[in-house]
């Protein structure tokens, strides 16, 4: 996997000029032109048509810009593939995956792309280990909308209902070595809402959000970035442990806790992430 920090991953329909030309600019670690779900039918050549005229002037500051194409199996995915194939975009998101064979399929037409796969059906959250060792697959994403109407979950306040979803996602993609991104807070306007919705997907061990409105990424990105005091653990943690190593031992104590190789990796992560965020 590359170096790439990804906290905050921005959905732009590919349908609004306006929104792609200023989507490079809201702050996002990735943005997701999106050709599917955020399109309406009778809009999606126009979007694509867009998205292939624009790739190449968008002026893409930092943000890598991944390109979200339709489901297989409907009327445009195989246009889509042909747009990506020839715009190469940083990544390929691939909505409703259930089958890893197709996948493997998508994988060999646009080479080295990297693959970032939606898993959002019953069906594909019970084979999302497989489709994270799909090849050139980067990531996961969850997407919550689409999971809740397919399993006929309701929508609780404390996200109950789809804990075992996101823990399945996580479990997959660490047991792939591949990422894994939450799916989005529909209510864009909901800031505390959205900011438990980020804190629990991090607690679980994702590795970033997606977004669907630029006032949510400032807020996914600050939860997806090492805290001070995270920061400054970390950094008693790996002194802790060379001092320990200086006399021989290999653990240590930090704030009453007993740290081992396992905290130094880990505080060593932290350390890094931060300082990719610019936190460090
Ligand atoms: N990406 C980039 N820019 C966006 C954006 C997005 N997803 N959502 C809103 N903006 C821009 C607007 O164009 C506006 O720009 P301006 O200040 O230059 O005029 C600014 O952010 C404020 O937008 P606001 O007026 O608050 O929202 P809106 O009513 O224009 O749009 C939505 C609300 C929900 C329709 C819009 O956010 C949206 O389309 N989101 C993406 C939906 C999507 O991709 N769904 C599929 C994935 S689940
Ligand atoms: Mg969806």
């Amino acid at each position: 996997m590359d170096d790439r920090l990804r906290r905050s991953l921005l959905y732009v329909p590919a349908s609004s000029e306006a929104m792609l030309r200023k989507a490079p600019s809201r702050g996002a670690d990735a943005i997701i032109v999106d050709l599917e779900d955020g399109v309406l039918p009778d809009a999606k050549e126009g979007a694509r048509a867009r998205a292939e005229g624009l790739w190449l002037e968008l002026d893409l500051g930092l943000a890598e810009v991944l390109l979200r194409v339709n489901a297989p199996g409907t009327p445009w995915h195989e246009d889509d593939l042909l747009a990506a194939a020839r715009i190469r975009p940083a990544g390929l998101v691939l909505p409703k995956c259930e089958d890893p064979g197709t996948i493997a399929a998508v994988a060999a037409r646009l080479e080295a792309t990297p693959l970032f796969l939606m898993v959002e059906t019953a069906r594909g959250v019970l084979v999302a280990p497989e489709l994270a060792r799909a090849p050139h697959v980067a990531g996961l994403l969850f997407g919550a909308a689409d999971f809740r109407a397919n399993v006929r979950a309701s929508r609780e306040p404390d996200e109950g209902e789809i804990l075992v979803a996101r823990s399945a996602l996580v479990l997959a993609a660490r047991a792939a070595g591949v990422e894994v991104f939450d799916t989005p807070h529909f209510e864009y306007r909901d800031e505390p809402g959205l900011e438990r919705s980020a804190r629990r997907a991090r607690a679980l061990g994702f590795d970033g959000k997606t977004c669907i409105h630029p006032a949510q990424v400032a807020v996914v990105n600050r939860v997806f970035a090492p805290t001070v005091e995270e920061v400054e653990r970390a950094r008693r943690v790996v002194e802790a442990l060379k001092a320990a190593e200086r006399e021989g031992r290999g653990v240590a104590t930090v704030d009453g806790e007993m740290v081992e190789a396992l905290h130094g990796r880990e505080a060593r992560r932290t350390l890094d992430r931060a300082r990719r965020a610019g936190a460090a």
